[in-house]
């Protein structure tokens, strides 16, 4: 990684989300007690087939070959957050690499029920350890020139929700982070499951705080918003106090179909006031993973568009 003070700055952060690498092939009867049987009835008509582990394997294949600095995960490693598949998609996370490389946000189908915070979702938390040593969130990581900032969205809801929400206090804390970070000349990345946004989303998967959340972020300022969720790609722009903020929406990693799968890759340079942003989207081929399309956007000017969709 680049010392702050290096005049050539650069830091490369991967973003992959909802890979759903677990099975519940064998899962007993009673550990599905609950909303989980409806989540496993879903995973057996149809899920099992949409996420292929072979898909997600290719596409870690791709991410080691870019050798990025930092990999973000933003949430929904599982199906329905079973201990054992917690326990499984901790094995995938110590394979991918270090904990201090990689940075975890839990999904919804990570915290499907409420279930015992250590045997679950806590398993991960050296994933989502905060250079304080804390392990609540939000967590602030810095690297380098970039503060990555991760929210937990995800909250148990009835059946058929998949809505989560962000909350009073930790909207509080996110929002005394970015200003904090925003201070010390940092390029603000965060990190969350559930789109920040109350548009463009069906209502039963948004945050139930949005409006609040987008309103926060333009208010404090963030650089770049990563998440995942819909598993569709997608780029939303806005600009806040701190100039443009850009919301970028990453496919599941092991979606089946080809072209559907996919991460990005994002190239961070530059300094404050002048920050530059490449994104490269990789997506599923018959082959592996190519390359997409390419957004470039700088500080100093407005957006500049390179190649590539505006909005899926
Ligand atoms: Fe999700």
């Amino acid at each position: 990684m680049t010392n702050e003070l290096d005049p050539d700055f650069a830091f490369t952060l991967a973003h992959l989300s909802d890979p759903h690498l677990t099975s519940l092939v064998g899962v007993r009867p009673i550990d599905l007690a609950n909303k989980r049987v409806l989540g496993y009835l879903s995973w057996q008509r149809r899920r099992r087939r949409i996420h292929c582990k072979a898909v997600l394997d290719a596409l870690v294949g791709d991410i080691r070959a870019a050798a990025p600095d930092h990999l973000a995960i933003t949430g929904d490693l599982t199906h329905v957050g079973l201990p054992a598949e917690c326990d499984r998609a901790l094995d995938w996370l110590r394979e991918l690499g270090r904990s201090d490389r990689v940075s975890v946000v839990p999904g919804n189908h990570d915290r499907y029920v409420a279930d015992r915070y250590d045997r679950t979702v806590g398993l991960w938390r050296a994933y989502f350890r905060g250079d304080s040593g804390g392990t609540d969130f939000p967590f602030f990581r810095r690297r380098g020139r970039v503060a990555l900032i991760g929210i937990d969205t995800a909250v148990p809801t009835a059946p058929l929700l998949a809505s989560g929400r962000v909350g009073d206090a930790q909207r509080e804390r996110v929002a005394a982070l970015l200003t904090q970070a925003g201070t010390e000349g940092l390029f603000r990345v965060v990190l969350l499951h559930h789109s920040p946004l109350s548009s463009g989303h069906v209502r039963r998967k948004r945050l139930s705080d949005a409006a609040e959340v987008t309103r926060m972020l333009l208010n404090s300022g963030a650089e770049l918003v990563i998440h995942g969720h819909g598993h569709e790609e997608r780029i939303d722009r806005m600009t806040g106090a701190g100039g443009p903020m850009l919301v970028v929406a990453v496919p599941s990693a092991s979606h089946s179909v080809i072209g559907r799968a996919g991460w990005n890759q994002y190239r961070i340079t530059g300094a404050p006031g002048r920050w530059r942003l490449d994104i490269e989207m990789r997506r599923s081929t018959v082959n592996g993973f190519a390359t997409k399309g390419r957004e470039t956007l700088t500080w100093e000017a407005s957006i500049n568009r390179a190649a590539g969709p505006r909005s899926c």
